[in-house]
C-alpha cells in the first residue's frame, strides 16, 4: 500500500534520474520496497537490498501483490555484499546512506555502477551551524502544510537513525568521491546527489 512521508515525497527526484531504456537497477536500503517497485516500471530488472528482515518481507509482499516479476529483494548488509563491478545502469539510495560510512558507501555505489550509468541519492544530513538551522527552518511551513494535507505514514518498525554528517560534509565528501556530482539541498530536510559515471 502506498502512503506519504518525506522519503516518499522525494522519490520523484530518484525516479526522474532513471535513464531511458534502463537495464539493471539497484536500490540500497530499500526498506519496504515502494521505490524499487516503482523502478520496476522503468527498468528491465531491479534489485532491492536491505539488511532488515521485516523490511525485506514487506518488500517481497509488495512485489507479489503487484505481480512484479522483474524485481527481487535481497536481505543483506550492503557493506561487504558481493556485487560485481561495472554492473548497474542505475543505482539509488533513499535516506539510507546515513546508516553507513558515507564515503565507503559512495565509493561502493560508484564501483558497481557501469561506465555511463546513473546514480541518484536522496539523504539526510545534520544541522551543525546557525546557517544550517536557518535554512532548515525555511522548510517548516512546507512540512506543516504536508502534515495537514497528507496522511503521514510508513511501515512500522522501519530502522531509523539520526544523521551525523552536516550538509557541508556530505557535499564535500560527495564532490571528492564523485567528481562533477550535482548536489542539491531540498526544502523539506533532504539533499539529493545525482551523478553519471564517466563512460
Ligand atoms: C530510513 S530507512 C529508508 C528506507 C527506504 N529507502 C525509504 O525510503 O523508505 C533506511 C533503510 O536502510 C536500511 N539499511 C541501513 N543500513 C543498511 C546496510 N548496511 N545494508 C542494507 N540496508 C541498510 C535499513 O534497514 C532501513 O530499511
Amino acid at each position: 500500500m502506498d502512503y506519504w512521508n518525506h522519503n516518499v515525497h522525494y522519490q520523484p527526484v530518484i525516479l526522474e534520474s532513471v535513464p531511458p531504456g534502463c537495464g539493471v537497477a539497484l536500490d540500497v536500503g530499500c526498506g519496504d520496497g515502494m521505490l524499487a517497485c516503482k523502478l520496476a516500471a522503468r527498468c528491465a530488472e531491479v534489485t532491492g537490498i536491505d539488511r532488515d528482515t521485516r523490511m525485506i518481507t514487506l518488500a517481497r509482499e509488495r512485489a507479489k501483490a503487484s505481480a512484479l516479476a522483474n524485481v527481487e529483494f535481497v536481505e543483506a548488509d550492503f557493506r561487504g555484499y558481493p556485487l560485481n563491478e561495472d554492473t548497474f545502469d542505475f543505482v539509488c539510495a533513499n535516506t539510507s546512506l546515513h546508516h553507513m560510512d558515507f564515503a565507503a558507501a559512495l565509493t561502493e555505489l560508484a564501483r558497481v555502477l557501469r561506465p555511463g550509468g546513473h546514480l541518484a541519492i536522496v539523504g539526510l544530513a545534520a544541522d551543525k551551524s546557525a546557517g544550517d538551522r536557518i535554512v532548515g527552518a525555511t522548510g517548516i511551513p512546507a512540512v506543516l502544510f504536508y502534515r495537514m494535507t497528507r496522511r503521514k505514514a510508513g511501515p512500522g518498525g522501519v530502522p531509523i537513525m539520526d544523521p551525523e554528517m552536516s550538509w557541508r560534509e556530505v557535499r564535500a565528501t560527495a564532490q571528492r568521491i564523485l567528481p562533477g556530482v550535482r548536489y542539491r539541498r531540498h526544502l523539506m530536510w533532504r539533499y539529493s546527489l545525482r551523478w553519471r559515471k564517466p563512460a
